[in-house]
């Protein structure tokens, strides 16, 4: 499902705030900005309404500027629905599980299986939180390929996925081992590694999504990068990637969204992966989102976001997704290997734990029934094992080519 719609939101706020434009023909491809002063000058309002002052600005060593918002000020609270809402500056109940790693419900790590490294050097100062800077060239991006940002269903054209499913019982959360790595896209392309959490089908599908993915229009560059996602709606008028529209509330001073992994694996070298964690607040009602093995709480998804999800999930997936404008090979999923070829070759996960009332647990066998894979022939996923080093795991991945089909 659909991670093109990102700014979206963004745009439908804009268009609220009565800012449109209309873009002539002759602006320039990406990287250009042979755009004319009023053009410039509507981009130019747009960002500032964007872009919330900074008390310090972070570059990071690749490019990247995160602002340190004030934290009652940022990106959330210009959604309608939180308004009033009471920041919540920590969890105040997390999963057992989640810090005892002694504990049964503890993952152990393949022993050649690294962290990724990843976060901001110098985090932002005590009332702040990094906000990833929306450039000019990225709100060009988004309007010159507006296509790349509708909604992908899972039969939309050029849009390949691998999930495995836990099945319809309520579920508080789930985490996951993702290995990380840096497959080669082109513009317009896309392709990623997930871990949803869902209830509601068709317009009333609730949505939240973590996950790496590398996905030019979205950054800018071929990165491998943290990001979120959600929808309330299936996807058709609410929702967006990371902080880029209203909606999640950003807590941790060093640890943001959008932000790259320093170490992304390749094939029989080193390998790399990373933790994530969603779990809803058995007290606010808020969605969490927990990262990495240090169990960093970045912030959360609030509850009064959502319809279906305000209670509990009905599902939980783990899989991967690419996608490619008509007329491309489609890129590659995961390392480009099929699972078949198995460890220090094909991406996986491992670690799967849900949530089902407070604590993170192997999810039930019976219920880990189900899996769907669009194209074998390009990509594809192993059904969910058990190894004792890898707990609850499977590879998954696939070269894409020109032969992949709609
Ligand atoms: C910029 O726009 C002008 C006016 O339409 C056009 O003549 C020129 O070729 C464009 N330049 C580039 C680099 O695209
Ligand atoms: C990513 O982009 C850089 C710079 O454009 C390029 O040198 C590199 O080969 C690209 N990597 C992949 C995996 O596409
Ligand atoms: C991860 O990447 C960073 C930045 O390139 C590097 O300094 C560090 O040594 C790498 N870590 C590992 C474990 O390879």
């Amino acid at each position: 499902m659909a991670l093109r719609v990102s700014l979206k939101m963004k745009e439908s706020i804009l268009l609220v705030f009565a800012i449109s434009f209309a873009w002539s023909s002759n602006i320039a491809v990406e990287g250009d900005t042979n755009i004319s002063e009023e053009e410039d000058a509507e981009l130019e309002r747009q960002l500032k309404f964007i872009n919330k002052p900074a008390i310090k600005v972070i570059k990071t060593h690749y490019g990247d500027i995160y602002d340190c918002v004030d934290i009652n000020k940022q990106p959330a609270f210009d959604h309608p629905l939180l308004k009033n809402h009471k920041i919540q500056m920590r969890p105040t109940s997390f999963p057992k599980g989640l810090f005892d790693k002694a504990s049964s419900s503890s993952v152990e790590q393949p022993s050649n299986v690294m962290p990724s490294e990843i976060g901001l050097k110098n985090g932002c100062p005590p009332g702040s939180v990094p906000i990833r800077r929306t450039r000019k060239e990225d709100l060009i991006r988004v309007k010159q390929n507006p296509s790349d940002f509708q909604p992908l269903t899972d039969s939309s054209p050029g849009h390949h996925f691998v999930k495995n499913y836990v099945n319809r019982v309520p579920y508080h959360g789930a985490g996951a081992w993702i290995a990380v790595y840096n497959p080669a896209v082109s513009k317009g392309q896309f392709s990623n590694a997930v871990m949803w959490i869902e209830n509601g089908d068709g317009n009333n599908l609730n949505s939240i999504q973590v996950g790496w993915t590398v996905n030019h229009d979205l950054h800018g560059d071929n990165r491998t990068r943290l990001f979120t996602y959600w929808t309330v709606d299936g996807y058709q008028k609410t929702g967006c990637f990371d902080t880029r529209c209203p909606g999640f509330v950003q807590v941790s001073t060093d640890m943001a969204l959008g932000l790259a992994f320093d170490n992304t694996s390749v094939i029989d070298g080193a390998q790399y992966n990373t933790k994530v964690v969603i779990y809803k607040d058995s007290s606010t009602g808020n969605w969490w989102l927990s990262f990495t093995e240090d169990n960093i709480h970045i912030g959360y998804w609030p509850k009064s976001l959502f319809t279906d999800l305000s209670a509990y999930a009905f599902y939980v997936k783990w899989g991967a997704e690419v996608y490619s404008p008509s007329g491309e090979a489609s890129p590659p999923m995961g390392s480009g290997r099929f699972p078949s070829e198995g460890a220090n070759k094909a991406c996986f996960f491992n670690g799967l734990q849900v949530i089902y009332n407070s604590e993170l647990e192997d999810p039930s066998e019976d219920l880990l029934s189900r899996r769907k894979i669009d194209n074998p022939d390009c990509y594809d996923a192993d059904e969910v094992k058990k190894l004792k080093v890898l707990d609850y795991y499977f590879f998954f991945g696939g070269p894409g080519g020109t032969n992949c089909g709609n």
